[in-house]
C-alpha cells in the first residue's frame, strides 16, 4: 500500500460499509438503524460517497420535471408507512402536508424528492463519508481465508484511506454510456452527456444550435429544457419515433416487491425475455404527457411556419468531428430509413444516450478468485443480493442496483427500496442470530 494511504484499520473493523450514497444504500442505512432499535444487532457501519454531500442525480434537477413513482415508493413506506423517515413526514415536518394535498398528486417535483432525500440522508450525517470515491476494494487474506475486506478510498485532495469491513455493500448507481463515435469527444466542453447537463447550460445556451441525441426520458425533458432557454434544437434518434413509456396497471405489477421473487427464479433464457418484453416500461421510453407537449411545440412550429427545432427520427450518428470555432461539431449522419448520409453542424451536442450499469464489475476484480458462480454474467448473484462466495471466504459483497438481470426491471429503480433493504438487512444479521452468536453490540459502535 502506498505511503500516502492512512489506515483506519487501527479501529476495529465494521461489520457493514456501503460504498456510495445513493437512495439504495440510504435506504439500507435506515432499516439496519431500525432494525437496531427493533431488538436486533446494532451493526458498525459506514457509508463512503463520493460527492460532496447528497444530491439525487443533480444535474437532470430540471425545472417542472417530475418523479416517475408514486411518492408512497419512498425510502421507507413499503416496509413500515409509520416510519419517521417517509415522505410524508417530511412533508409533515416542513409544514407542507396540506398544501401537497392540494396538490392532488401521487408525483412530486425531482427536486422536492431530491429534497426529501437530502432530509433524510441528514440523518445520517454521522454514518457517511462525503468527497471519498472508494478506487478499491481487495481481500484482505490471512492463512489463505478471507473475513474481511478492504476498502481503499480518495478524497479530492488525493489523500487516501482505507477500511476493514466484514461485508460491504455496492450501490455505486450508473455510468453513462457514450455511443462508438463520440468515444473521446467529450473531452471537448461543447460535447456532454445529459448526467452533466445542467452544469453545462451556460455553454449550451452560447452554442447556437445544440443536438440532443436519444428519444428516451432524458432527451425529452433537455430538449423542453433548452427550448425554454431559447436554444434551437435538433432532436435525433435511431428510434421511427418517441414511443411512451407503459405504466399501465397490469403492467406495473412488475414493479411489485413480489414479483422479484417470480423474476429470481425463472430460468436465465425467460427472466431474458421479461427483461425485452418490458423493456417499454423503463428505457428508451417516455412519459406520455410529456411526449404531448414535445409533439404540440413542433405543430406550434408549423403553425408559426418556423423551423427553430428539428426532429431526425431515424438517423444515427456515424462520426464527429471537432472543428474550433461556432458550430464546430460536424455530425455525419446516416438514415436508417433510406441510407443516405448528411453532414450537419452545431455549437453543442447532449448525449441523452442512457446508462450501463457496470462499475462494480471492476471493483470486484481482485475479488474473483474468491468469488463463486459467474458473477460477471449476473449469475452467482443470490437472492438476497449475497455474491456467491467460495468456502475460503466468508466476508460478504452485496449489490444494490445492478442485479436487473438476476431480479428484475425494478432494480435499478426506487420501486423496492424498502423491502430489498430489510432483506439485505436480514441477510447481514443472520450470523449475530441464534444461538453462538457474538454479544449484541453496545451502542458506542452502533447506529
Ligand atoms: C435523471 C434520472 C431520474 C430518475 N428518476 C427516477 C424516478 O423518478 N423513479 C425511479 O424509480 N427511478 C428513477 N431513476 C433511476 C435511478 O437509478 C434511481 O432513482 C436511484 O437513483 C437509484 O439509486 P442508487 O443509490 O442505486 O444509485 P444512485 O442514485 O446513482 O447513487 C449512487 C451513488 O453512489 C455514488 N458513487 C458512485 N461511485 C462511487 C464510488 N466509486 N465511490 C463512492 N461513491 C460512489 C454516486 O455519487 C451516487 O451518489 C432516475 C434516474 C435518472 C438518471
Ligand atoms: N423525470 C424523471 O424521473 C427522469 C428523467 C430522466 C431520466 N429518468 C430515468 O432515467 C433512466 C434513463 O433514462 P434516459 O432517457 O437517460 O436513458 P434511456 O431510457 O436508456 O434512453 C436512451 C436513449 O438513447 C438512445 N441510444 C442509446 N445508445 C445509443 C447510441 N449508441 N446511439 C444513438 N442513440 C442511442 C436510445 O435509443 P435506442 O433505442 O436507439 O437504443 C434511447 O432513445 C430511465 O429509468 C428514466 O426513466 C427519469
Amino acid at each position: 500500500m502506498g505511503a500516502t494511504v492512512s489506515l483506519n484499520e487501527a479501529s476495529r473493523p465494521l461489520d457493514v460499509l456501503g460504498i456510495g450514497f445513493g437512495p439504495s444504500n440510504l435506504a439500507l442505512a435506515i432499516a439496519l438503524r431500525e432494525a437496531g432499535r427493533e431488538g436486533g444487532p446494532d451493526l458498525a457501519c459506514r457509508f463512503l460517497e463520493r460527492q460532496d454531500g447528497f444530491v439525487w442525480h443533480g444535474n437532470m434537477l430540471l425545472d417542472g420535471s417530475r418523479m416517475q413513482i408514486s411518492f408512497l415508493k419512498d425510502l421507507v413506506s413499503m416496509r413500515d408507512p409509520t416510519s419517521p423517515y417517509s415522505f410524508l413526514n417530511y412533508l409533515h415536518v416542513h409544514g407542507r402536508l396540506h398544501d401537497f394535498i392540494n396538490l392532488r398528486t401521487f408525483y412530486p417535483t425531482r427536486r422536492e424528492f431530491n429534497d426529501y432525500l437530502a432530509w433524510v440522508a441528514g440523518h445520517f450525517s454521522d454514518r457517511c463519508d462525503y468527497g471519498e470515491e472508494v478506487v478499491a476494494l481487495e481481500p484482505d487474506v490471512q492463512d489463505g481465508r478471507v473475513h474481511r475486506l478492504r476498502v481503499r478510498a480518495r478524497n479530492r485532495a488525493g489523500r487516501e484511506r482505507a477500511w476493514l469491513a466484514r461485508n460491504v455493500v455496492i450501490g455505486v448507481g450508473a455510468t453513462p454510456r457514450i455511443p462508438d463515435a463520440f468515444t473521446g469527444a467529450l473531452t471537448d466542453a461543447r460535447v456532454i452527456h445529459s448526467s452533466t447537463y445542467l452544469a453545462a447550460t451556460e455553454t449550451l445556451a452560447r452554442a447556437g444550435r445544440v443536438a440532443v441525441i436519444g428519444f428516451g426520458q432524458s432527451a425529452a425533458e433537455i430538449f423542453l429544457d433548452l427550448h425554454a432557454r431559447g436554444v434551437a434544437v435538433d432532436l435525433i434518434a435511431r428510434s421511427p419515433a418517441m414511443r411512451p413509456a407503459d405504466s399501465s396497471p397490469f403492467v406495473n405489477q412488475i414493479f411489485d416487491p413480489a414479483y422479484t421473487d417470480y423474476h429470481y427464479h425463472r430460468p436465465a433464457g425467460e427472466r431474458d425475455h421479461i427483461l425485452r418484453e418490458f423493456q417499454n416500461t423503463n428505457y428508451a421510453v417516455v412519459d406520455p404527457e410529456l411526449i404531448e407537449t414535445v409533439y404540440d411545440l413542433f405543430y406550434q412550429q408549423k403553425v408559426e411556419r418556423v423551423d427553430r427545432h428539428r426532429l431526425l427520427p431515424g438517423h444515427e450518428v456515424r462520426e464527429v468531428r471537432l472543428i474550433s470555432g461556432a458550430d464546430g461539431v460536424q455530425l455525419d449522419l446516416l438514415s436508417l430509413d433510406d441510407g443516405e448520409r448528411r453532414i450537419r453542424r452545431y455549437g453543442g451536442v447532449v448525449l441523452a444516450t442512457g446508462y450501463h450499469r457496470q462499475q462494480h464489475h471492476r471493483l470486484l476484480e481482485p475479488l474473483t478468485p474468491w468469488l463463486a458462480g459467474a458473477w460477471q454474467t449476473g449469475e452467482g448473484v443470490r437472492r438476497d443480493y449475497r455474491l456467491a462466495t467460495t468456502d475460503a471466504c466468508t466476508a460478504g459483497v452485496f449489490l444494490q442496483g445492478c442485479c436487473e438481470p438476476t431480479h428484475g426491471l425494478s432494480d435499478t429503480l426506487l420501486s423496492v427500496l424498502p423491502i430489498r433493504a430489510r432483506e439485505i438487512t436480514a441477510a447481514l444479521a443472520a450470523p449475530y442470530s441464534g444461538a453462538g452468536a457474538p454479544e449484541r453490540r453496545t451502542a458506542a459502535h452502533a447506529f
